[in-house]
C-alpha cells in the first residue's frame, strides 16, 4: 500500500475521510445533490442573493464591460474602478473610513493577521477561530495564546501575562460552526485597557445577516469604528466571491503596502465585485430580506427544539447539531439526505475533536414549511442513527467548557489544536 492510499485508509477508519459532493443549478433552497432532489440546509448563501437576477445581470455585465479576470494584483494593475466604487460601498455599509478588497475570506485574515503581528509578539485568539485566522496567526510568527471560547477572563489573563508584548486580539463575530456572538464589547474594552493591543474581528457570517439592516455584529454591539479592522467575505450573505477588511485610511495604507495575499495575488474577479455591489444594492434597498433570515431561524429554532434537539446555543441563522462521534455525525448526514434534507456534516479538524455536528445553515429564502418539515426529518434522521435528538446540542459551548475543565487552570496554549474550516 502508497503512503498515500495508506493515509486514507487511515482517514476512512477514523470516520474523517471527505469527498465533493456534486450540486446541480444554484444554490438555491432546492438542489439537485449527486443528481438527487434535496432541501439544501447548509449553504452560506444566507439571503439567496448568489443566483438573484439584479446579482446575476450586474455579473455577467460586468464581464461584458470590464472581462473576466482582474489580470493583476491590486498593487500592480488590478485595482479597476468596480473595485474602489465596492470599497468605498463597503466602507459606508460598515461604518468605517476605508474598505480594502481581497481575493477572499481566507487571504484576508492571512493578510490582515499577518499584517498586524510578528515575531515576538503575542496575537490572542478565540479556540474556535476560523482555520484561516489559525493559518494567519501561525504564518505571523508571533506566539498565539489561544483563550477558551469567549472566555473574556481567560483573555485578560493571557493579556497580562504577556504585557507590552501583546499585540492583537482576533475573533469572528458570529462563530461560523456554533452560530453564537463573540462578547465584542468586552473584548473591545479589554483592548483599550491594554495600550497598544489592536482588534480584528470576521465578521464573515454576520455580514449581512446580523445586526441594523443586515451590517453585522460590530455594529449590533455600538462598535462602528472601534475597532481596527472589520473583516467580512463577499461569497456568503452577498452572493459573490471575495473579502474585504473595513478600517480606518491609516490602517488601509498599512495594509496595502504589507498584507502580503493583496500584494502577491491576482485581484478579486470585475463580475464577482459587481455581483457583490448589486447584492450590498439589495441589502440596503431592502431589510426585509435581513429580517426573513432572522424569523426563518427561529422558526427552525423552534422546530428543532419541539423534536427535542438542544438549540439554545445558537442566536443567528447557524445552528449546529452537535453529535460528538464523527461516525455518527454522518450517520444522522445520510439518514437525513435519505428523505431529502441536505445538512453537512462537519467533524475533526474543522470543529474540536469530539464535537462533530450537522451545521444547518438558513436561508431567507426557505419557507417556514421547509424548515418546519426539515426539523421532523432531522429528528428521525438521529433516531435513525441510534441518537437521541435530547443528546445533540446546537452549541458546542457544552463542550468546550467540558475541555476547559479538563485542561489545568492557567496553562497557555500557544498552538491551537483544532483547525476550524
Ligand atoms: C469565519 C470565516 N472566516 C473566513 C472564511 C473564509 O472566507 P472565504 O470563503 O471568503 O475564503 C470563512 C469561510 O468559511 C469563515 O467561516
Amino acid at each position: 500500500m502508497s503512503e498515500i492510499a495508506a493515509r486514507l485508509a487511515e482517514l476512512k477508519q477514523l470516520g474523517l475521510y471527505r469527498r465533493t459532493r456534486l450540486v446541480s443549478g444554484p444554490q438555491g433552497p432546492h438542489v439537485l445533490l449527486d443528481g438527487k432532489p434535496v432541501l439544501l440546509l447548509c449553504s452560506n448563501n444566507y439571503l439567496g442573493l448568489a443566483d438573484h437576477e439584479r446579482v446575476q445581470e450586474a455579473a455577467a455585465a460586468a464581464a461584458l464591460r470590464w472581462g473576466v479576470g482582474a489580470g493583476s494584483s491590486r498593487l500592480v494593475s488590478g485595482t479597476m474602478t468596480i473595485h474602489r466604487r465596492l470599497e468605498q460601498r463597503l466602507a459606508a455599509f460598515k461604518g468605517t473610513e476605508s474598505a480594502l478588497l481581497f481575493g477572499s475570506g481566507y487571504l484576508a485574515n492571512l493578510g490582515v493577521v499577518g499584517a498586524l503581528s510578528g515575531a515576538g509578539e503575542v496575537v490572542f485568539s478565540d479556540e474556535l477561530n476560523h482555520a484561516s485566522i489559525i493559518d494567519g496567526c501561525r504564518l505571523s510568527r508571533a506566539e498565539t495564546f489561544v483563550y477558551a471560547h469567549n472566555d473574556v477572563e481567560h483573555l485578560a489573563w493571557g493579556l497580562a501575562q504577556a504585557g507590552p508584548r501583546a499585540s492583537l486580539i482576533v475573533t469572528e463575530s458570529v462563530f461560523s460552526m456554533d452560530g453564537d456572538v463573540a462578547p465584542l464589547e468586552e473584548i473591545s474594552d479589554l483592548a483599550r485597557r491594554h495600550r497598544g493591543v489592536r482588534v480584528v474581528v470576521d465578521e464573515a457570517h454576520a455580514t449581512g445577516c446580523v445586526g441594523p439592516g443586515g451590517r453585522g455584529a460590530v455594529a449590533e454591539a455600538g462598535l462602528d469604528g472601534e475597532i481596527d479592522v472589520v473583516i467580512g467575505t463577499l461569497g456568503k450573505a452577498l452572493g459573490a466571491y471575495g473579502a474585504f477588511a473595513a478600517c480606518d485610511h491609516e490602517m488601509a495604507a498599512l495594509l496595502t503596502n504589507t498584507a502580503r495575499p493583496l500584494i502577491f495575488s491576482t485581484a478579486p474577479p470585475p463580475p464577482a465585485v459587481a455581483g457583490a455591489l448589486a447584492a450590498l444594492d439589495l441589502v440596503e434597498e431592502s431589510p426585509r430580506r435581513v429580517d426573513r433570515l432572522r424569523a426563518n431561524a427561529e422558526v427552525l429554532r423552534a422546530e428543532l427544539a419541539r423534536e427535542g434537539f438542544d438549540v439554545a446555543g445558537s442566536s443567528t441563522q447557524i445552528i449546529p447539531l452537535v453529535v460528538g462521534d464523527a461516525g455518527t455525525a454522518m450517520r444522522v448526514c445520510e439518514a437525513a439526505l435519505e428523505r431529502g434534507v441536505f445538512a453537512q456534516a462537519i467533524r475533526p479538524p474543522t470543529v474540536p475533536s469530539g464535537t462533530s455536528r450537522l451545521r444547518l445553515a438558513v436561508m431567507a429564502t426557505h419557507t417556514k414549511d421547509e424548515l418546519r418539515e426539515a426539523a421532523h426529518v432531522l429528528g428521525r434522521a438521529a433516531l435513525q442513527a441510534g441518537l437521541r435528538p435530547a443528546t445533540a446540542t446546537a452549541t458546542a459551548t457544552a463542550m468546550a467548557v467540558a475541555q476547559e475543565a479538563a485542561r489545568a487552570p492557567g496553562v497557555v496554549d500557544f498552538a491551537h489544536e483544532a483547525d476550524a474550516a
